[in-house]
This record gives C-alpha cells, structure tokens and sequence, in this order.
C-alpha cells in the first residue's frame, strides 16, 4: 500500500518584532522593535509619544501578543476613547483579556517613586505570558525617585527583556539629568526621540530612529508625521513638510 505523507500542521509563528501596524512606520524603524528589546521613547510634550504607543499597542495585539500597559496619563475610559478616535480600537481585546491596563495616580507615584517602580517590575514578572509591557510615562515616578533608583529600574527591565519581555519605557526628555538620561540610553536597545520642529510657518513631529539594536533593515533615522483622526500616525515626506 502507497505511504500517505502526512503533513505536520504547526501553528502559525508568532512575529519576531513588535509591529505599529503601519507598514511605512515599521520600515523606518528597521522593521520594528525585535522581540526582547528594552525600548525608550523620549520627546517633549505632546510630540505623540502615547500616539506611538497606541500604534504599538494596537499593532501587537493585532499579531497576537498580550500587552499590559502602565499608564499615568489616562483611566481605562479615556485611553480607549482616545485610541477609538484615531481608528485603533482595542474594546475587543480588552473584553479577551490580552491587554490589561493598570492606571497610576502622578501624585501618587512621585512621593512613593521606589515602591511605584517596584511594583510595575514585580507585575511584569508575575505576569508571565504578556509579551509587550508598556509604560506611559516614567516622567512622574523620576521626579520623585534617584538617578540610581531610576537607572536599577532600567537594569532590571533589560533582565526581563533578557528572558523574553519587550519592554517600552516613555520619559519627558526633561524627566532625567543629561549624564543619567546617556547612562539610560546605554542599557536601552531601541531609542526614539520624538520632537515638534517648527518648519516655516508650520510645527512639524518628528521622529528619530537614535537606535534600534538587532534590527533586520537599516533604521530610517528620522521621520516626519502628523496625528489624524480615525487615521492615527500619518507619515509626511520631509521635502514636504519643509515647504
Ligand atoms: N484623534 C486624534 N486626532 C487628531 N489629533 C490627535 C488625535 N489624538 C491625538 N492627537 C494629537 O496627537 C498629538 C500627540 O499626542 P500624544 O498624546 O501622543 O503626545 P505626547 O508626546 O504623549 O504628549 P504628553 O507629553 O503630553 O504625554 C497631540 O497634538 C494630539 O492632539
Ligand atoms: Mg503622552
């Protein structure tokens, strides 16, 4: 009798990178952030450093992975109203339970900064199939913690994304001193600095790709876009952006 070849049916691969969705945004950033990458986004306000993040967020959750974010800037509500309006809704995935999302008082986490950053690392850690642990924003817990605290924190991500984790930390470029935010950037894998450049008579975000170690395609270094409802992230041409 004639061998039947069986052939083994395997589960789709999970990505090897965390994507924003967005194939263009991915591009400049060398293809997206590899898994087990310590990430930090820094910028001044309003740059769209959280409108990055929902991108990621949103990207993630579309490719499978469970994302649990850390957020001093929005309640549950506001964070999805706010990634409804720009056409990234994650109701779906809420109600599954693939993104959890724990809410931090600024006031609260400014005078408790150590225990604050304590516990974000002990849930990361206890947590143990959330791939993507995101937190938005640092800026309140590093007014009120050390430069050494601070930096141990960022240790102690890089050990967890060591094991696995891809960890994205946001901070105000103003939340560190310039020789601790350098020893910061060092312990990071992937760094991006968000920016609004006046261009002519126009403000322009600007993103730039300081680094992205192990990416698979060169890092686009430094990218223009705009925020647009129902749209999110929309990448300009810088030629275009300087007329
Ligand atoms: N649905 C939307 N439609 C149009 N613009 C939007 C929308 N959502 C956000 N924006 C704009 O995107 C820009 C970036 O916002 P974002 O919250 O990402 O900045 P940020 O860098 O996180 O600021 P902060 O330092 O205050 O946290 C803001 O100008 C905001 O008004
Ligand atoms: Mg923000």
């Amino acid at each position: 009798m004639p061998e039947v070849e069986l052939d083994e049916v395997q589960e789709e691969a999970k990505k090897d990178v965390i994507s924003t969705g967005h194939g263009e945004i991915d591009k400049k950033l060398g293809g997206g952030i590899p898994i087990g990458s310590l990430t930090l986004v820094e910028g001044q306000s309003d740059a769209g450093k959280s409108v990055l993040c929902q991108q990621m967020i949103w990207g993630s959750l579309k490719d499978d992975f469970k994302v649990v974010l850390f957020t001093t800037e929005n309640t549950v509500k506001s964070l999805v109203t706010q990634m409804d309006s720009l056409g990234l809704s994650i109701t779906d995935y809420l109600l599954l339970g693939r993104i959890k999302i724990y809410t931090m008082r600024p006031s609260l986490v400014r005078s408790n900064a150590a225990v604050a950053l304590q516990s974000i690392l002990n849930t990361i850690e206890d947590l143990q199939d959330f791939d993507l642990p995101i937190m938005d924003s640092i800026t309140q817990i590093a007014a009120g913690a050390t430069g050494g605290e601070c930096l141990a924190y960022f240790e102690r991500c890089k050990t967890l994304c060591d094991r696995g984790k891809t960890i994205i930390n946001v901070a105000h470029t103003y939340a560190f001193e310039q020789d601790l935010l350098v020893r910061i950037r060092s312990v990071c894998d992937a760094h991006f600095k968000l920016a609004i450049e006046r261009v002519g008579d126009r403000l322009v975000k600007t993103l730039e790709v300081a680094k992205v170690r192990g990416a698979t395609q060169t890092t686009g270094n430094i990218l223009s876009f705009d925020v647009e409802p129902e749209i999110g992230m929309k990448i300009m041409p810088l030629s275009r952006a300087k007329v």
